[in-house]
C-alpha cells in the first residue's frame, strides 16, 4: 500500500526520548519543552511560541488568549478540518463561512469584508494542505476593521505568503504536530506570536494559571487549562525540527513531479498559484472535473484496487449538523464543488519518485 502521509523518523528522536527515560524527565517540567519551543520560534523567525497537547488545544487557547468569547463571531472557511470551528464554539463564540478560491482552494480573501458585522472580533484563516491563503489583504480587511487575525497553519508548516512563513503573519499562528504533519510528536501543537505579552498569557492559560506562593504552594487567579505537552513529545519534536529544511524540500519535489507527470492530463485542475505564495506542499491535491472519464469517488476506488491510500477532501462544516444553522458567504459554490471534486494524492517525505510515476500513470489511463 502507497499510504497518504505517514511520518519520517530518521533523526535524532530515538536519543532524546532515550535522555528522557534515562533521566527520569518525562513530564512537562522537562528541557525539551521550553528547547523545542525556542528551536520553534527560532525556525519561523517570531518570538515566542507555546507548546500544547494538539493543534486543536492551540487554536483554543488562541481564542482564549486574545478574549473572544460568547457573543463573538469569527470568520472561518468551511472547507477546512473540523478543528478551528470546534475552537470557536469551545470558547462560546461564533463560527460565519466564508467560500474558498476556485484555484488554490483556501479561503476566499475577497469574500471575508462582507462578512464583517458588529458582532465580529476575529478572522481565522486556515491555510489547507499546505497552501498559504492571501495575508496581505486578510490583514489589510483587519486592520480597517480592528479584528485579531489567528492563523491556523497546522498543515501549512513551511508555506510562504510575501516572503514570510504562514502562521506569523496574523497576531497569532497555530501549528499540529499530528502523525500526518509535516513534522510529528504522535500529537502535539504549537502557538506562536511576535507579542511577548500575548505569549505570555497563552503560556499562563495553558498550564493552569499556575503561580507559585514563597512556601511553593499554588495559586490560581483565573480558570487555567492544561493543555502542556510532556518532555517525552517535545523531545521528539527537538529532532524532527532538525530535519524540516529536507522533509519541506522533498514534498517540493514531489509536488513538481505530480505536476509534471499530470499536467497535460484531461479533466483535471491542478493546484495554481499566486504572486506571493509558496506552498509547503503537504498534501498534494487535485480537482476532478467533468471531462475526466471517472468521478472523483471511481478514482479512489481505482487507486485503492491498486494498493494506492488517497482521500477526497474535506466536506464542508457549514453543512455538518452542529453548524448547519450558522451564517455563511451569499455563495458557497466552489466548497461545494471542491468538496465533491478534491483529491488528497500520497505525499509522504519518504515517497518514492518510481511510486509518483505509478499513481500518475493510473490516473493518466485513457482505458480506466
Ligand atoms: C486544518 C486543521 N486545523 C486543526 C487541526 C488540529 O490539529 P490536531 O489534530 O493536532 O488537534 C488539524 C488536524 O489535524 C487540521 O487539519
Amino acid at each position: 500500500m502507497i499510504p497518504l502521509c505517514v511520518p519520517e523518523i530518521h533523526g535524532n528522536e530515538w536519543n532524546y526520548i532515550k535522555n528522557c527515560l534515562d533521566t527520569n524527565w518525562v513530564s512537562s517540567a522537562g528541557a525539551y519543552v521550553g528547547r523545542f519551543e525556542e528551536a520553534f520560534a527560532h525556525y519561523l523567525d517570531i518570538e515566542r511560541a507555546v507548546v500544547t497537547m494538539n493543534g486543536t488545544a492551540a487554536l483554543q487557547l488562541a481564542l482564549l488568549s486574545l478574549g473572544v468569547g460568547a457573543g463573538d463571531e469569527v470568520i472561518v472557511p468551511s472547507m477546512t478540518f473540523i478543528s478551528p470551528v470546534n475552537a470557536i464554539r469551545y470558547v462560546g463564540a461564533e463560527p460565519v463561512f466564508a467560500d474558498i478560491r476556485e484555484d488554490t482552494w483556501v479561503m476566499d480573501e475577497r469574500q471575508v469584508e462582507a462578512l464583517i458585522t458588529a458582532r465580529t472580533k476575529a478572522i481565522l484563516p486556515v491555510h489547507i494542505y499546505g497552501q498559504p491563503v492571501n495575508m496581505t489583504k486578510i490583514m489589510k480587511v483587519a486592520e480597517k476593521h480592528h479584528l485579531f487575525v489567528i492563523e491556523d497553519a497546522t498543515e501549512s508548516l513551511g508555506a510562504e505568503w510575501g516572503g514570510r512563513k504562514a502562521g506569523t503573519i496574523g497576531d497569532i499562528g497555530c501549528f499540529s504536530f499530528n502523525g500526518n504533519k509535516l513534522i510529528t510528536t504522535g500529537a502535539g501543537g504549537m502557538l506562536v506570536t511576535d507579542d511577548q505579552s500575548l505569549g505570555e498569557r497563552a503560556k499562563y492559560l495553558s498550564t493552569q494559571t499556575k503561580t507559585m506562593g514563597e512556601n511553593g504552594s499554588f495559586y490560581h487567579e483565573e480558570v487555567g487549562y492544561n493543555f502542556r505537552m510532556p518532555n517525552l513529545l517535545a523531545a521528539m519534536g527537538c529532532a524532527q525540527l532538525e530535519k524540516i529544511d529536507e522533509y519541506i524540500a522533498l514534498k517540493r519535489k514531489h509536488a513538481a513531479r505530480y505536476n509534471q507527470l499530470l499536467k497535460g492530463i484531461p479533466g483535471l485542475a491542478l493546484p495554481a498559484k499566486e504572486e506571493g505564495f509558496r506552498s509547503a506542499c503537504w498534501l498534494f491535491s487535485i480537482l476532478i472535473g467533468p471531462d475526466y472519464p471517472l468521478s472523483r469517488d471511481q478514482l479512489i476506488d481505482r487507486l485503492k484496487k491498486n494498493g494506492i491510500q488517497s482521500r477526497p477532501f474535506f466536506q464542508p462544516v457549514h453543512r455538518m449538523p452542529p453548524y448547519k444553522d450558522c451564517r455563511t458567504a451569499e455563495t458557497m459554490d466552489q466548497t461545494r464543488k471542491a468538496a465533491e471534486r478534491g483529491i488528497n494524492l500520497p505525499s509522504s517525505v519518504g515517497l518514492a519518485d518510481q511510486d509518483i510515476s505509478l499513481i500518475c500513470s493510473i490516473i493518466g489511463n485513457k482505458d480506466l
